[in-house]
C-alpha cells in the first residue's frame, strides 16, 4: 500500500501581495450600495474587526496576517518535504478560469505532463518582487492522473479528466498553491495533479468570475446548476484515498482554500466571515469528527460563504477513509482580510 499524507492550506490571492497588502475586498464591500448605511462606520462593527481595522484601514493587520500565514505555510512545506511524495493531488476551485460556459465539470482530474504559468502577468505587485513575466514550471503526473481518473471511474465516480488546459494554464487555486507552498522560493519539485472542484456552483457562470453585490438575489433563471454536495465531495475523497492507497505512488493530498469568505455570505452583509460556522467545523476537524462535516448541506455551506471549503471536504473524505485525524491544526482568524484560514497536517501515526 502506498502511503498518503493529508495537508490543508489557503490559496487566497491577496496573500501574495507585496508591501501594499490591504483588506481590498472589504474596501470594495464598503463601497457597495447594498451595504446598510450604519455598517459603513467601523464604530458599528464587532470589536475584533474594529481592532483589526485599527487606525490605518487594516494595513498593519494585513501585514501581520500575511506574516502569520507564511509561518504556517513553511510548516506545511516541511511536512511535504519530509514525506517526499511521488505525486501531489491538490483540490482547488476554478473561478471561471479554465472552465467557462463551454463546459463546467463537477470534478476534473488535470493529468498534465507539466504546468507552466506566469502568476504576475496581470497583477504584478507581489511579495517576492518577481518580474511580471516570471515563468513557473511545475511537473505534472500524467500517469498517476490517468490512474486516478480510472480508479474513480471504476468506483462509479464519473469524473472528467484533461491532458491539457482549456482556457488557462493554471487557475488561481493551483498557481497559489505552488506559490505559497514555495514561500521561500526553493522550488516546487513535486509532480502536481490538480483536481478541480466546481465550488462556485449556482453563481459560477452568471457572475463569470465576478462577485455578487450585497443583498443581491438571483432568480432561478439566472442561477446555474449547483456544485456537487459536501457529502459527494467527501465521498470523492474516500474514493481517492482508496485509489491512491492501492497505487505505486506515495501521494500528498492537499485541500487548498480559505474557509468562510466574507464576500460570499449575506449573513454578515459581506463584511466579515461566518466565524461561528468555521469554528464549529474546526473543532470537529481537530477531533476527527467528520460526521459533523459530512452531514452539512450545500445550502448551509453556501449560506456561510464556505463554498471553497468543498475542496476541504474532498481531502477530509480521504482522511476519514484512512481513519486519520490531524496531528497538527491551526486556525487563523481574520475579519477584515475576508476569510479565516486553517492549516493542517494529517501524518500517519
Ligand atoms: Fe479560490
Amino acid at each position: 500500500m502506498a502511503e498518503i499524507l493529508g495537508l490543508g492550506i489557503t490559496h487566497q490571492p491577496p496573500l501574495g501581495a507585496g508591501e501594499g497588502i490591504r483588506p481590498r475586498s472589504l474596501m470594495t464591500t464598503l463601497k457597495d450600495p447594498g451595504l446598510p448605511a450604519h455598517l459603513r462606520d467601523p464604530a458599528n462593527w464587532p470589536a475584533r474587526m474594529r481592532k483589526e481595522w485599527g487606525q490605518d484601514e487594516g494595513a498593519t493587520h494585513a501585514r501581520e496576517h500575511q506574516a502569520e500565514i507564511a509561518i504556517e505555510l513553511r510548516k506545511i512545506r516541511a511536512a511535504l518535504d519530509a514525506f517526499n511524495p511521488d505525486a501531489v493531488i491538490a483540490f482547488g476551485d476554478d473561478h471561471f478560469e479554465n472552465f467557462k460556459d463551454d463546459i463546467v465539470p463537477p470534478f476534473s482530474v488535470l493529468a498534465y505532463e507539466k504546468i507552466e504559468f506566469k502568476p504576475w502577468e496581470k497583477a504584478p505587485n507581489n511579495y517576492w518582487n518577481e518580474p511580471a513575466d516570471k515563468l513557473f514550471t511545475v511537473p505534472g503526473h500524467k500517469a498517476a492522473g490517468k490512474y486516478l481518473a480510472k480508479g474513480l471511474l471504476e468506483q462509479s465516480f464519473d469524473v472528467a479528466y484533461a491532458y491539457r488546459p482549456l482556457h488557462t494554464p493554471a487557475g488561481h487555486a493551483f498557481r497559489n498553491t505552488v506559490m505559497y507552498m514555495d514561500w521561500d522560493r526553493k522550488g516546487f519539485p513535486y509532480p502536481l495533479i490538480p483536481v478541480v472542484v466546481n465550488c462556485y456552483g449556482r453563481t459560477l457562470v452568471h457572475y463569470s468570475g465576478y462577485l455578487g453585490k450585497v443583498g443581491e438575489t438571483l432568480t432561478e433563471e439566472q442561477l446555474d446548476p449547483p456544485s456537487p454536495s459536501p457529502a459527494r465531495c467527501f465521498d470523492l475523497g474516500v474514493a481517492i484515498a482508496r485509489t491512491m492507497s492501492a497505487s505505486p505512488w506515495r501521494t500528498a493530498i492537499i485541500a487548498t482554500s480559505s474557509w468562510s469568505h466574507a464576500f460570499l455570505t449575506e449573513k454578515t452583509y459581506h463584511l466579515y466571515p461566518d466565524h461561528e460556522a468555521d469554528l464549529a467545523l474546526f473543532e470537529a476537524l481537530k477531533v476527527g469528527d467528520y460526521e459533523t462535516w459530512r452531514k452539512r448541506s450545500l445550502a448551509e455551506v453556501e449560506d456561510s460563504g464556505q463554498h471553497e471549503m468543498l475542496n476541504w471536504y474532498c481531502m477530509i473524505g480521504a482522511m476519514a477513509e484512512l481513519k486519520r485525524k490531524p496531528d497538527y491544526a491551526k486556525y487563523i482568524e481574520s475579519s477584515v482580510m475576508n476569510s479565516n484560514k486553517v492549516f493542517a497536517t494529517f501524518r500517519e501515526a
